[in-house]
């Protein structure tokens, strides 16, 4: 499919069948969205839900986070693991503060420079928050985009990475931003999933590559172990 066409089919997929009431879906600003990103980096989003809640309501914004000691930072993220993830947000919050007046830019240039932020995160801010357009590559859309274009080779390497980049480049507009976004990760949660994805009710089958060549069970290319 062509980016557009690809783009309306899976947004109004999404408009049916996909998650509208996950709680940093209410009212998604750059901090909140960044939150929930770094939680979900690691962590189911069943897990999450709690403790993103309870953090909103411990941190509610930027200067709180910053201020905040960091045993009371550390106790809010207890269980969740990987506790760098919340030294990192602590120090992002610090430097938003210090660096931007406590206002996350505007860029994805400028938001990937914020510490602990990547190019995933940074797409995620700027299409959630912002709904202007940041391309994402996560666990899901690399599922997805290695079956839909049949992109052979393991995905952690360099070459792959590239390729998928530039897909997801290539196919993110500059329209239905925040809504594409999500398409894509409610496609890779409840459609196109690790094992038995649900490929006869998948909007884009017709154009998939990899169920068109009956290879969906052998992509994305597994690790060699
Ligand atoms: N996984 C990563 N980001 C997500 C989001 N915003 N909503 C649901 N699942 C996700």
């Amino acid at each position: 499919l062509s980016p557009e066409h690809f783009n309306l089919t899976l947004v109004n997929w999404a408009s049916k069948y996909g998650r509208h009431d996950l709680p940093w879906q209410q009212h998604p600003t750059p901090y909140s969205v960044h939150v929930s990103e770094i939680m979900l980096q690691q962590t189911q989003v069943t897990t999450v839900i709690e403790y993103f809640k309870r953090w909103m309501s411990a941190f509610p914004n930027l200067l709180a986070l910053a201020n905040a000691d960091e045993d009371e930072v550390m106790s809010h993220w207890q269980g969740l693991g990987y506790y760098s993830r919340a030294r990192n947000l602590q120090k992002a919050a610090r430097y938003l503060v210090d660096e931007f007046s406590g206002h996350y830019p505007r860029t994805l240039k400028q938001i990937e420079q914020i510490p602990g932020v990547g190019r995933y995160t940074a797409g995620a801010i700027v299409s959630f928050a912002y709904n202007e357009r940041g391309p994402i590559v996560d666990g899901n859309v690399r599922r997805l985009f290695c079956r839909y274009f049949a992109i052979e080779g393991v995905p952690s390497t360099t070459e792959v990475n590239n390729k998928l980049w530039q897909y997801a480049e290539h196919y993110t507009l500059a329209k239905n931003c925040r809504a594409y976004a999500q398409s894509l990760l409610d496609m890779g949660a409840m459609i196109c999933t690790p094992k038995s994805p649900d490929c006869p009710n998948c909007p884009i089958n017709d154009s998939c590559q990899a169920y068109q060549t009956d290879r969906v069970a052998q992509l994305p290319t597994p690790k060699p172990k």
